[in-house]
This record gives structure tokens, sequence and C-alpha cells, in this order.
């Protein structure tokens, strides 16, 4: 609508929160782009497992970082001309993500693409530092939750079509992320002072949805 201002809403949660889903259905609503960030941290992933590189190895991962071409065409990401958009949806390629995430070298190298997207506003970006140090300005900052439980069991749900993991083995693989995610030393999976934090735990996506439209219909008044 003509006048109404282009906000930046940031969604950040752990695994299996439903950040994804409900972070597309904002962006649809208010007619927004979305910026799905453990995307760009999986394809770093898997740029690092096709090169050899070991997650520890910050040389190496400063190469991969270095001549990583990454695109978002829709719904689609490619790397180096590559469409990895259901590649990087593995278990391996989520825990190995979880582990260059924790490395300095990889964070600093997708700040800037991360900031490039949101230069024109309008955006729904997810992840697990929007609100904390990616975007500190954005206009709207939630913190999306949901016992361990249940983001497993939502995962195992989403994975139905086979992985071949358990729900025991899934639920076993979002503990070791959470605690990876949120005890490294450098932008650690936590809310902003100032996030609204809303459980999921018993909501459908579209009552999440109708809770955070509540809240950014005072800021386009
Ligand atoms: O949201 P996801 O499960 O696709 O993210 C994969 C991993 O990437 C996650 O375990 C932690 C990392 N990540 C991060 O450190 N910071 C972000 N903003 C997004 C994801």
């Amino acid at each position: 609508m003509a006048n109404q201002p282009m906000l930046l809403i940031t969604i950040d949660g752990p695994a299996g929160a439903g950040k994804t889903t409900v972070s597309k259905m904002l962006a649809r609503t208010l007619g927004y782009r979305y910026l799905d960030t453990g995307a760009l941290y999986r394809a770093v992933a898997f740029g690092v497992r096709a090169a050899g590189v070991r997650p520890d190895d910050d040389r190496g991962l400063g190469d991969v970082c270095n001549t990583l071409r990454l695109s978002i065409e829709g719904d689609r990401l490619v790397l180096n001309g590559v469409d990895i958009t259901h590649r990087i949806r593995s278990p391996e390629i989520s825990m190995l993500a979880s582990a260059v995430s924790a490395r300095p070298v990889v964070r600093q190298a997708l700040l800037s693409i991360q900031r490039e997207m949101a230069r024109t506003g309008g955006l729904v970006a997810e992840g697990r530092d929007m609100g904390t140090v990616v975007f500190p300005e954005a206009d709207l900052k939630f913190f999306l939750d949901a016992t361990t439980r249940q983001r497993a069991f939502r995962r195992f749900a989403q994975y139905e079509k086979g992985n071949g993991q358990t729900l025991e083995q899934i639920e076993q693989d979002i503990r070791r992320r959470d605690q990876n995610d949120s005890s490294r030393d450098i932008a650690p999976l936590r809310p902003a002072d100032d996030a609204i934090k809303i459980d999921s735990t018993s909501m459908t996506p579209r009552q999440v949805v109708g809770s955070m439209m509540a809240c950014v219909g005072p800021l386009r008044e």
C-alpha cells in the first residue's frame, strides 16, 4: 500500500521452532521479501564439505568463503552455478552448518551479504542472531521457541518421505545443535533484549503469524 513504511522484521529461534514456515507466511502477508540466513550457513557447509576442508581450519574456511558465489533466485539457492536448494537439507549438512557457523571467519563473510539484502527494507529475516547482531536496529524482533520434543516432532513429520532418522535421533541432533548454537562465543542463539517471545509449542503457523501481525499493525499505521 502506498506510503506504508517498509519494515525490517527479524525472527530468531532454535531449529524446528517454525521460523521458516512462519517467516514465509508473514513475508507473503505483508508483500515483503524473505531471507533464510540458515540457508547461507548451510551453503558454506556444503562448499566446505565439497572442498574437503575441516570445520576448524580457519584458513580453509576463509578460502571457501572468498570463492563463494551465492545467489538466491526466488526459492532456489545457487552456489557457484549449481542449484543446491535441496542438497543442503540433510542431517549431515545441518550439523556441519552448526559447526562452521561458530567460526568468526564464516560469520564475518556472511555479514555483508545479509546486510546488503536488507538495504531496501520490506524484509523478514530469519536466523539465530538477526535481532542481536546482524540487524540490531530492526523495526520488530521476534524470538520463536517451542519444546524440544515438539520441534523434533515437526522435523520428523517434515522428513517423513525419509532421510531414515527416527524421532529420537532427530531430537538428539536438535539438542546437539541447540547446545552448539547457544554456547558459542560469537553471536550465540539468544533473544535480543527487545525481542517479543512467542512459544509456538501448541500454536499453528497461522496463529503465530496472527499474533505477529497484531504487533506489525501499529507500526504500519
Ligand atoms: O536455520 P537452520 O537450521 O537452517 O540453520 C543451520 C545452522 O546455521 C544452525 O544450526 C546455526 C547456523 N545459523 C547461524 O549460526 N546463524 C544464523 N543467523 C542462521 C543459522
